[in-house]
């Protein structure tokens, strides 16, 4: 498998997929290269890994040429992990079930536009939630729409805050994160 990783922030996300394949975890499966919309952490983490870094800024040709690069490095798979621009339907549609999205709320509740970082985990809190998680689920071209692959739910505590909660759902994160590429895998295999 050939993953393409795109990236807007600190890349926590994005370490995680270099750990497990460093540590192989992931066998079989390459990140050829990483994508940012915006100079950020997570392009040290990729260039700190010997992974190319493609850093596109949003003229209106980006997506032709995010497409082209895709296509050059035959990428098979892509995960957005923490990436905040919208793919467009060229993209989401030759990779159909084959792009998947890590967001930081147990969907369909808490996602959209807008819904992104701690803002998903102030509202989770304003509305006095009791359960909270992260899901990862597949990309189609409506924001944070498409089909759930995995979820799991953590507590919201009486005294919890945005930034307590945000670090309990980045733990699930990285954990249905590998899973979720783990079902890419098998599925790419054909055994699911
Ligand atoms: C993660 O919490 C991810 O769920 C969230 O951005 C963070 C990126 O962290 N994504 C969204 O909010 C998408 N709507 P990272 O840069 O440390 O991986």
């Amino acid at each position: 498998m050939r993953l393409a990783v795109f990236v807007s922030g600190n890349g926590s996300n994005l370490q995680c997929i270099i750990d497990a394949v460093q540590q192989k975890m992931l066998n079989e499966i390459t990140i050829d290269v990483v994508i940012a919309d915006r100079d950020c952490f997570a392009i040290q983490r990729a260039e700190q890994a010997g992974i190319e870094v493609m850093l596109v800024t949003r003229k209106s040709n980006w997506a032709d040429e995010i497409y082209a690069t895709l296509k050059s490095k035959q990428i098979s798979h892509i995960v957005l992990a923490g990436f905040l621009s919208i793919l467009n339907n060229t993209i989401c549609e030759e990779w159909k079930n084959k792009i998947i999205n890590l967001h930081p709320s147990l969907l369909p509740k808490y996602g959209g536009k807008g819904m992104y970082g701690l803002k998903v985990h102030q509202e989770v809190i304003k509305n006095k939630e009791t359960q909270s998680g992260a899901t990862v689920h597949y990309v189609t071209e409506g924001v944070d729409e498409g089909n759930i692959l995995m979820q799991k739910t953590c507590s919201v505590d009486l005294n919890e805050t945005p930034d307590s909660l945000q670090k309990k759902v980045h733990l699930l994160e990285k954990e249905i994160l590998i899973e979720s590429i783990k079902v890419l895998y098998a599925k790419a295999q054909g055994a699911d």
